[in-house]
């Protein structure tokens, strides 16, 4: 009696199976299958973990899920008749068999918390402040991939993502760039009142914005505002690495002094042969002579056919979404465009979320 009741207990633990590793693992009751694949060391794509920015899409080829958190509004109507589905929110109710892209090369990275002191604060840009984090004495300094993201753990519990602006160094140092956000309790207090001495509790590394080395294609990276945090890290990592791949790196923001590191950026394209350099912006009586437009548009405008190229975009969402739709369009196939859209946290956006319709789906 009580094996068969253990066995059918066991049986009521989905099991996800990734079909082009063959790769499995069970999904805990209540856990997403993005939650269960990093309890499981298996890495699959992710970004924002509110079901906002699509980054953790993969098509359901078998089973059925829920999403009792935040409903999966990165899903398209079309995109869901084709059985697509946001691992950082679908909860199995059977056995799962997912198409889905792992990222292997983050798995080696196990993520875990650390308190860090302010050694420098400087203002980047009217609205960007810079910090530069060590760890204190004690701790071991933190290891990641190029382009990867923390949490600033706050002491409500709540998490505020922030990507990392350099690679890993071997005195420890993290670079982070934070953009004031109106009304924003986390950014605003870095604004008014952090100063240098001042201790953050992290966790980190997190996220799948990373350097994709198995590739010989000219490579496009488009920033918005501070979404040039982790482009900058992945441009540095391939300038180090000596790649003769081609180069395009398009900055683009509202004013001329929101692309706060623009003599940073020239030196790559003085230095470097096969990079070049186009800084854009949006407002035109604060573009100081440089190019006017919206990023995404000065890239298709250079670049109007992307089939043969990769493609690390990062910043804001509307031009995560714009980019997300435009260069599809243009045929950049999409296993090759890697994103990081910059939304607010996941307890944020699902308060948004939830305030605007009842968070219940079924697929
Ligand atoms: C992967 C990732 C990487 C990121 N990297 C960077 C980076 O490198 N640099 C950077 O500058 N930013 C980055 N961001 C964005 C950054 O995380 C947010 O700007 C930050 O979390 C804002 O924190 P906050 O506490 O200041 O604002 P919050 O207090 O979280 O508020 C954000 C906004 O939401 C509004 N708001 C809050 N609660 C509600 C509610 N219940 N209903 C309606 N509105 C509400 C606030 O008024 C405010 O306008 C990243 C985001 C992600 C997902
Ligand atoms: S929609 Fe899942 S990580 Fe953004």
């Amino acid at each position: 009696m009580l094996s068969a009741l253990i066995t059918a207990t066991m049986c009521l633990v989905p099991t996800v199976t990734l079909k082009m590793s063959g790769r499995q693992f069970p999904v805990a009751a209540g856990e997403t299958v993005l939650e269960a694949a990093q309890r499981a060391g298996v890495a699959l794509p992710y970004s924002c973990r509110a079901g906002v920015c699509g980054s953790c899409k993969a098509t359901l080829l078998e089973g059925r899920c829920e999403y009792p958190r935040n409903p999966p509004t990165a899903l398209s109507a079309s995109a869901r008749a084709q059985h697509a589905v946001l691992l950082c929110q679908a909860v199995p109710v059977s056995d799962l068999l997912l198409e889905a892209r792992e990222v292997t090369s983050v798995a080696d990275f196990a993520r875990r918390q650390l308190s860090v002191v302010v050694t420098d604060r400087w203002r980047l840009a009217p609205d960007v402040i810079g910090l530069r984090l060590l760890p204190v004495d004690g701790e071991s300094r933190l290891n990641w991939l190029p382009g990867q993201y923390l949490d600033v753990l706050l002491e409500d519990g709540k998490r505020r993502p922030f990507s990392i602006a350099n690679g890993p160094q071997a005195d420890g140092i993290i670079e982070l760039h934070v953009r004031h956000v109106a009304g924003g309790g986390f950014t605003s207090w870095v604004n008014d009142t952090l100063q240098i001495g001042d201790r953050l509790r992290i966790e980190g590394p997190l996220g799948t914005f990373v350097p994709r080395e198995d590739s010989e294609r000219p490579m496009l990276f488009m920033a918005g505002g501070t979404g040039f945090a982790p482009v900058k890290a992945i441009v540095e990592h391939f300038i180090a690495l000596g790649t003769q791949r081609p180069m395009q790196v398009y900055w683009g923001a509202r004013s001329a002094s929101e692309i706060y590191l623009r003599p940073l950026a020239e030196g790559w394209a003085r230095e470097v042969p096969n990079l070049q350099f186009h800084a854009v912006v949006s407002d035109p009586e604060q573009a100081g002579g440089l190019r006017c437009g919206l990023v995404h548009e000065a890239v298709l405008e250079d670049q109007p056919d992307l089939s043969g190229h990769d493609l690390y975009m990062s910043g804001p969402p509307a031009m995560i979404d714009a980019g997300n739709h435009l260069f599809l369009d243009a045929g950049l196939p999409e296993s090759r465009l890697y994103y990081d859209s910059f939304e607010y946290a996941p307890d944020v956006l699902a308060q948004i979320l939830g305030s605007r319709a009842g968070i219940h789906d079924l697929l």
